[in-house]
């Protein structure tokens, strides 16, 4: 068989061609990476816990009407989704104060904000994704005023689904990112969430411990990562729920 072709190499992700046009395979890393890729780790089984959990996340948003990039799962560690155009764009909505917003703007983390707060982050390492106003996204043309607004609702009715899905299971949602991208139909547009939903992306709290449970553990050097995200997944029911971790792969001889 061919080698298939790769066509983008992130942090966490690798995209390979699909086996259709308009189709792409994605496959999760164990690589871990923070603070711009200056701390870095190799998290055995993260990969396969964050494309289970985002294969969970999309479909569960799928079924109530919000368009995604996913398509199916391949197998553990790959998934099929469509190709889009990514906005270059990071959509960071916020419940509680915590990371950046709370070193901004001096909030203690934890703190309840009066409403839901969407964020756009421009997506370029080399400048450390800088936080920007919608002013610079439209003078900019990274997007117009009708995809911005279709970005915020997009980006709403994805919070308002985490939050409940994480609050039924005991966790609170404080904030999370999200990509959205182009899907061209002849010349119509429709704006989909792409890229990934993991704990890569949210802040996830015990709701009655505070415990974290997100990529933080990682940041932060609070234990571990792979031991966190087991406990989401076993929560949602993704995994069976007396698994204590995922299995090793074994060699097939
Ligand atoms: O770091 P900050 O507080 O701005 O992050 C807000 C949310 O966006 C967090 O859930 C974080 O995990 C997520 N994020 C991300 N990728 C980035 C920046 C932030 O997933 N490059």
């Amino acid at each position: 068989m061919a080698r298939r072709k790769k066509i983008y190499e992130g942090k966490a992700k690798v995209l390979y061609e699909g086996p259709e046009p308009g189709t792409f395979v994605q496959y999760f890393k164990d690589d871990a990476t923070a603070f711009n890729a200056e701390k870095k780790d190799v998290i055995e089984g993260k990969g396969v816990l964050n494309n289970r959990l985002s294969e969970f996340f999309m479909i569960g948003l799928e079924n109530i009407g919000v368009p995604t990039h996913f398509l199916k799962r391949i197998n553990m560690r790959e998934q099929l989704i469509r190709q889009v155009e990514i906005i270059p764009l990071e959509v960071i909505v916020r419940n509680y104060a915590a990371g950046t917003m709370s070193k901004r703007l001096g909030l203690e983390e934890g703190t309840r904000l009066p409403r839901p707060i969407v964020e756009f982050c421009y997506k370029d390492d080399s400048l450390g994704d800088p936080l920007v106003a919608e002013e610079h996204i439209i003078a900019f043309n990274w997007a117009t005023q009708q995809d911005l607004d279709d970005m915020v609702a997009l980006a709403l009715r994805v919070n308002d689904f985490m939050s409940g899905l994480m609050y039924g299971v005991g966790i609170k949602l404080v904030d999370f990112k999200i990509e959205i991208g182009r899907i061209w139909d002849n010349d119509f547009q429709r704006l989909v969430v792409a890229d990934e939903i993991s704990p890569d992306s949210c802040r996830l709290w015990d709701i009655e411990t505070g415990q974290k449970l997100d990529k933080d553990v990682f940041r932060r050097d609070l234990g571990s990562l792979a031991d966190a995200y087991t406990e989401v997944a076993r929560r949602l029911g993704v995994l069976p729920s007396n698994a204590t971790h995922m299995p090793k792969p074994t060699l097939i001889n």
